[in-house]
């Protein structure tokens, strides 16, 4: 199975980025299954029932979510009928929505699981302990598992790819929405980047005004964040080829594209 992770896509910017590179990145990687983070997806905030709808239409199999999940209320009115969202798994019992979904494509399974990191953010339930239940839940279905690992700490995201070398197929870090350039497979089979990156604005801050941000580091004053309509834009992801009957990754890259690195149309 041919996988292709989208990192954090933010506002219309990340959006239309997608749109315009998705059907060039499916024929490259010959892709059986989409995944993409869309918690910045409605203005850098959260997601909305008609974006979630957007991004299926446009390919998407799978969209997790982060720290930013209930940023748009709308979320509350239709993640209980979402079947394709997930957020994070080791949020609140109480938390509505799912953090593990399973899909089938060409007979071929796959569960993809979303976690939120502990460090520099809120004390969530552990992560590594919710993370074991849940791929003995998946491995009865399927070996394949891919997982979301929303975190801000590169040693976090590190240790939670060595806690599931050999039981995941693949492992990716979202948050910080810039690249690592770590792409890896682990010894016993287990692709890992420690952060996919975003896709969105190139000449902003993160994906947000960079106005803003500076005036917000140079006076410590209350600013608000915003994601601009226009501009240059990058899209970052993650290739992942997984063996069907046992699960383990066979082959990894990273995917960087901007102006500086423009989309490449041979592997
Ligand atoms: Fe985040
Ligand atoms: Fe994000």
């Amino acid at each position: 199975m041919n996988i292709l992770f989208i990192g954090d896509i933010v506002g219309s910017i990340g959006r239309n980025t997608l749109e315009k590179y998705l059907p060039r990145l499916k024929r490259k990687y010959n892709v059986d299954v989409v995944i993409a983070n869309g918690e910045n997806a409605a203005a850098g905030r959260g997601i909305t029932a008609s974006i979630y709808q957007d991004l299926l239409q446009m390919g998407v199999d799978v969209i997790t979510m982060g720290n930013h999940t209930w940023d748009n209320r709308d979320i509350f009115d239709f993640i209980d009928d979402a079947d394709y969202l997930i957020r994070p798994a080791n949020f609140s019992v109480e938390a509505p929505g799912k953090g593990m979904v399973t899909i089938t494509k060409q007979d071929v399974s796959l569960s993809v699981i979303n976690l939120h990191g502990r460090v520099f953010l809120p004390p969530h339930e552990d992560p590594f302990a919710m993370v074991d239940d849940l791929i003995a839940e998946a491995k009865e279905v399927s070996p394949l598992v891919f997982v979301d690992f929303h975190a801000e700490a590169t040693s976090e995201k590190i240790a939670m790819g060595w806690h599931l070398d050999g039981r995941a197929s693949a492992i990716v870090g979202t948050h910080t929405h810039v690249q690592t350039a770590d792409a890896r497979i682990y010894p016993n089979g287990t692709a890992y980047i420690t952060d996919v990156g975003m896709t969105g604005p190139y000449d902003e801050i993160l994906g947000m005004k960079k106005e803003s941000v500076l005036h917000r580091f140079k006076t410590n004053m209350p600013t608000r964040f915003e994601v601009p309509k226009s501009g240059r834009e990058q899209l970052s992801g993650f290739f992942v080829k997984v063996d069907n009957k046992t699960g383990k990754a066979q082959h990894c890259e990273r995917i960087y594209i901007n102006d500086d690195y423009p989309f490449q149309h041979e592997s």
